[in-house]
């Protein structure tokens, strides 16, 4: 049996580094390894529970679908969907929510920051997120999620229900465990933070051109601090050179030690090094964006085999639940 693997992102607009580095480049090794059986949606049903504009979110849970062929997922290697067209993550979500408790999902801090982001809008979907999630990783019965450090709390969410469901009813839920990068956390271009498609200026899109990624590693702050302590901003710029320009960090870590490092030159072959590994992305998108039937070929098929597995699951769990 090979082991499965469930992973998913927001339809909430273009992918950026910290997606690319902290999700998309797990979901790839893990794709590109035999022993793995992969399933990689766009999670455009989570898109609604904050507050959306209806003509973005149709194109973006397209838009992400062409970011992931872009970016290398493969529909011959992978299953390659949408979560909205398979029901079945919608109604488990609905049989898991009779054994969470209201209290746990409040208390999650993922839920306490989109309170804070959006005061206004603190709905029930809001509530149910990780209910969702861990039906999106459950009707798979996948154990491993390819996804960033942030999305911890809702993994032990996930492990919590399949622990209590395998108990009251007898399922065999796996309790899946997180597939971490090298990029789990890449921090905001700003210092402070993670970087984020809800912070402006934090991020970088993969469809962000050479200038377009100089002028915004430039503006990394790098201003130091009273005290001598690195700042946020410089911590940063090494965070990245680690992960992009790995054989060089000795030279500018001791540059920055004598006070003599310039750097706007480590900025400069940073962007040259983030660039290099976004061409062949942004090339291949180019392609995809002109070839409608292929791209919707894959979303069609992709579906089909996702709710093969996943009506199984479902039919499982109603005749345990004492439904079917
Ligand atoms: P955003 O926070 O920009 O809205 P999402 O919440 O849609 O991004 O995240 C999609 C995926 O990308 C998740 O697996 C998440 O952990 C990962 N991710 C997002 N931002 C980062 C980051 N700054 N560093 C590492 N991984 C990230
Ligand atoms: N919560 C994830 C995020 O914000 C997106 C997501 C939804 C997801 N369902 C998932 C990730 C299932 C992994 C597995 O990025």
């Amino acid at each position: 049996m090979k082991k499965r693997v469930l992973s998913g992102i927001r339809a909430t607009g273009r992918l950026h580094l910290g997606n690319y580095l902290g999700a998309v480049k797990g979901m790839l090794e893990l794709q590109n390894n035999s022993e793995y059986e992969t399933l990689y949606m766009v999670a455009d049903v989570h898109t609604i529970t904050t507050p959306f504009k209806v003509e973005e979110l149709r194109k973006n849970r397209r838009e992400v679908i062409i970011d992931y062929l872009a970016a290398g997922l493969d529909p011959k290697k992978s299953v390659i969907f949408q979560q909205a067209e398979v029901n079945e993550h919608m109604e488990l979500a609905f049989y898991f929510s009779s054994i969470t408790t209201i209290a746990r999902m409040q208390h999650l801090p993922t839920f306490k920051e989109k309170v804070r982001q959006y005061p206004k809008n603190t709905t029930m979907a809001l509530l149910n997120y990780p209910i969702l999630m861990a039906a999106d990783i459950l009707v798979y019965k996948a154990g491993f999620v390819p996804v960033g450090i942030d999305q911890e709390p809702h993994l032990e969410v996930t492990r919590e229900i399949a622990r209590k469901m395998n108990q009251l009813y007898g399922t065999d839920f796996p309790e899946p465990v997180r597939f971490a990068t090298k990029g789990e956390y890449i921090p905001s271009l700003k210092g402070e933070g993670k970087m984020s498609k809800s912070v402006e200026g934090s991020y970088i899109n993969l469809t962000d051109s050479l200038d377009e990624i100089r002028k915004k590693v430039r503006s990394i702050p790098t201003a130091t601090e009273s005290g001598g302590e690195m700042s946020l901003g410089i911590k940063a710029l090494f965070t990245f050179a680690e992960l992009y320009i790995s054989s060089e960090v000795e030279k500018y870590k001791n540059e920055y030690e004598k006070g003599t490092l310039q750097f706007i030159t480590l900025k400069d072959a940073l962007t040259e090094a983030i660039y290099k590994e976004l061409e062949p992305l942004q090339k291949k998108r180019k392609q995809l964006e002109s070839d409608k039937v292929y791209v919707d070929k894959v979303i069609k098929e992709g579906a089909g085999k996702a709710r093969a597995i996943a009506s199984q699951t479902v039919r499982e769990v109603r005749q345990k639940m004492g439904l079917g």
